[in-house]
């Protein structure tokens, strides 16, 4: 039997996996046409599992494409010589694992190549691709780097400076031919100079939530292995809890599924529900932990974060103020329909007000009994129950 996933990228083999198929469709065609793609979002928004799935679709369907995937995650504060010198190991690794995995051997020259080779600079790394292309030829390299914010700051430039030799070579198939870079932060955010990128805002992938649609087709998954059916009205709200955040849909379906031991043949109904719910609003995990970790970051959040739950004020969501920005990669806030700022869903409002209740004292109880027709804060109460009577009227 699969499961819901919360650790980690999931796989269709072991999970239930909404598959994304527009946009890894659009995925594969930017790389068909070599270009240099930026996916960003916040952590636990299925980034990892996107290009994954993405470059298994590709292998499939297009076995002229060779597929390196590289993680800068620990690299923050690493020196550039050290930085280049484990990318290369990871890549020579990379080459032989694909190999491997395609049941062929490494011809001796490249085994050699491979062997005999050093990267500690931006020219090493250049020199590495160009003899590589020729080794490789005629299939098209694709280079995926996630976790891209994880980069040395000190070799962020240099690189982006050889990847854009790279891009505007003559040669008829660059080494990478494309390349995509992961990462919580958007080009613009990091901290180089922008003339010098070869990525294009316009291939900037901003991975969304999950639609209602997506989420219906996620437990759908689980009902249709199982048989155990969802109340349609469980769906609805769950997907409105959570805002479609993947790890936080998956994180309910988990308990629902796993955890709160109902029987298979029980329908999951409002009850279950509202009973996963009350746990996920006071337990611990990565998610909640990584939310107040974040808003804790910067005492001006704190201010900003209570404008925007306040009744009395709104704040137009203008990514140019720094602040909200922040907490838009954070996937804190989002754009409401009437672009102002909204809490990205009603369990991060309730966590945030919990995070800074000291100081906002009786507040809370205000912010949930009045109905502002925005959805959710009126059938949330203080305690964090649902009220169950008109659950699901607006
Ligand atoms: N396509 C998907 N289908 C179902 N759940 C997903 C999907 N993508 C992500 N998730 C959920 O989000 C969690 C984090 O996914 P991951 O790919 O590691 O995200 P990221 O790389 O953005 O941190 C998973 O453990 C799972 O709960
Ligand atoms: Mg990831």
């Amino acid at each position: 039997m699969r499961t819901f996933e919360t650790r980690g990228p999931v796989t269709p083999e072991k999970n239930y996996v909404v598959r994304r198929q527009a946009e890894l469709a659009d995925f594969i065609c930017r790389v068909k046409e070599g270009r240099y793609i930026v996916i960003f979002a916040p952590r636990q928004t299925g980034k990892t599992t996107f290009f994954r799935a993405a470059l298994q679709t590709l292998a499939v369907e297009e076995p002229t494409y060779f597929p390196i995937e590289l993680n800068f995650q620990v690299y923050k504060n690493v020196a550039p010589n050290a930085f280049y010198g484990r990318v290369y190991r990871k890549i020579r690794q990379e080459i032989e694992g694909v190999f491997h995995q395609r049941g062929q051997t490494l011809s001796d020259t490249l085994n050699q190549f491979l062997r005999n080779g050093s990267m500690h600079d931006h020219l090493s790394l250049l020199d590495f691709f160009e003899q590589l292309a020729g080794f490789l030829a005629p299939q098209r390299v694709v280079l995926i780097i996630d976790e891209f914010d994880g980069m040395p700051a000190t070799a962020v430039s240099d690189f982006l400076y050889a990847l854009r030799d790279i891009y505007h070579s003559k040669a008829t198939t660059p080494c990478p031919y494309s390349i995509g870079i992961v990462g919580v932060k958007n080009i613009t955010q990091l901290n180089y100079d922008r003339s010098i990128s070869p990525f294009n805002v316009q291939d900037e992938f901003a991975l969304p939530n999950f639609t209602l649609e997506q989420v219906q087709e996620l437990l759908g998954q689980y009902t249709d292995e199982v048989g155990q059916t969802f109340d349609p009205d469980v769906i609805a709200l769950l997907h409105r809890q959570t805002g479609g955040q993947p790890f936080l849909v998956n994180r309910l379906a988990q308990m629902l599924t796993e955890d709160m031991d109902i029987p298979k043949a029980e329908t999951i109904a409002m009850p279950h529900f509202a009973a996963a719910h009350r746990q996920l609003l006071e337990e611990r995990n990565v998610n909640i932990t990584h939310l107040t970790t974040n808003i804790r970051r910067d005492p001006r959040f704190q201010r900003r974060l209570m404008q925007i739950t306040s009744y009395d004020e709104s704040v137009s969501f203008n990514l140019d103020d720094d602040i909200l920005s922040e907490l838009a990669t954070y996937g804190v806030i989002a754009k409401g329909t009437d672009g102002m700022c909204e809490i990205a869903n009603p369990i991060y409002l309730y966590r945030i007000l919990q995070t800074f209740q000291p100081l906002i004292n009786g507040l809370e109880e205000e912010y949930y009994s009045q109905d502002t027709g925005s959805g959710y804060r009126d059938y949330l109460t203080p305690a964090g129950q649902i009220r169950m009577a008109g659950l699901l009227d607006n």
